[in-house]
């Protein structure tokens, strides 16, 4: 059975969260001099003098609508990478404990992993790029805290099969991690769904990339209240500025807009494949259900040099392992898919 206080690194445990002033004091105030802000404003048209929200409840309260769960399942943080550090900072004594990733995947798990002196036991996904379940098992071991899986898959665009996630929720004692930070693109439904029969489930998501506001830096961690609660101890006490917090909640009363756009990315998704499969440096392009494809290629190299050349940025992936030859597109507005196709058209 899960059981979070086995897993959970002793001093975090025991540790006793920085109470900020505003964590101190609830209620009805108009004069507040205890935070050593700026009293007078901002040298800027909106004020930001006084520190944010520690518990972004406004930003909860929104997507508590949007995802139908309660704010005591909500954690926000600065990025999902915030999410995934923490994680790491919460459960994996360094030098002792270690968590699995299943390359080819996202990298921030092994950099994160690397930044808290945690090891990393890598399985390496199957040929279509599936959870390899028996590595997995022979894997964990007593030290094994948490396993990483990313769905859609970062770079190479599939889902994982949902039945393998399911099995090792119930078989794993740890944490399952599962990045969705691709979902709003997915045929797949959401992970939330499982929380309430999951306790060792931790869902993922962020506002980067179907809700466009990479710059803003606000990511999302969805699991048990006392996996959340654990989080909102070890976070720093203003992990979500007060400008992002403000327009993320813009934001989020747009969800027309972000779907008519997932609608278009898809779309344009399809286009993109279809022109690309032609073309005769192309030898595969991989089923996607995200915002971009991984293209195998002739020379992942000679092309991406060549797309440089021109201004046109895409990700080579060729030394990623089982990524040999590929590229990696994020799909464009169609006047950028087209600028891409038109050069790629000229490639000798
Ligand atoms: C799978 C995956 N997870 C997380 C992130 C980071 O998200 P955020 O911008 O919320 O830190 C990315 C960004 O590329 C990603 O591909």
């Amino acid at each position: 059975m899960f059981d979070i206080n086995t897993l959970l690194r002793k001093n975090i445990k025991n540790l006793t969260p920085y109470s900020s002033a505003r964590d101190e004091f609830q209620g009805e105030a108009s004069v507040f001099l205890d935070a050593n802000e700026n009293a007078f404003g901002s040298p800027l048209p909106t004020a930001y003098n006084r520190y944010p929200d520690p518990m972004q409840h406004a930003i909860k309260l929104r997507l508590k609508e949007i995802k139908g769960l309660p704010v005591r399942n909500i954690f926000v943080g600065n990025g999902s990478d915030e999410a995934i550090d923490i994680l790491f900072r919460s459960f994996c004594n360094p030098g002792v404990d270690n968590v699995i990733i299943v390359p080819p995947t996202y990298g921030m798990y092994q950099v994160s992993a690397n930044i808290n002196d945690v090891e990393t036991k890598k399985v390496v996904l199957t040929e279509e790029y599936q959870l390899d379940l028996n590595g997995i098992a022979e894997a964990i071991d007593e030290h094994t805290k948490l396993i990483f899986i990313c769905s859609p898959n970062n770079p190479t665009g599939n889902s994982i099969n949902r039945e393998d996630v399911e099995t090792l929720l119930a078989n794993f004692k740890g944490i399952v991690v599962v990045d969705e930070a691709y979902i709003n693109f997915s045929r797949q439904k959401s992970f939330i769904q499982e929380l309430t029969e999951y306790a060792n489930l931790v869902v993922m998501q962020t506002l980067s990339k179907a809700w466009g506001l990479a710059g803003l830096r606000v990511g999302m961690a969805f699991a048990s209240e006392e996996i959340i609660e654990v989080m909102n101890r070890v976070k720093p006490p203003y992990n979500v500025n007060e400008a992002s917090q403000q327009l993320a909640l813009q934001a989020l009363q747009n969800v027309g807009q972000v779907n008519d756009w997932i609608k278009e990315t898809l779309a344009q998704r399809d286009k993109l494949v279809l022109t690309l499969k032609d073309m005769p440096f192309v030898l595969d392009i991989y089923p996607s259900d995200a915002n971009f494809i991984l293209v195998k290629t002739t020379d992942a190299t000679g092309i991406y040099n060549y797309l440089v050349d021109k201004g046109i940025i895409v990700r080579n992936r060729t030394n990623v392992e089982l990524c040999e030859g590929c590229l990696r597109i994020t799909v464009g507005t169609p006047g950028e898919n087209t600028t891409l196709i038109e050069t790629l058209q000229q490639y000798k």
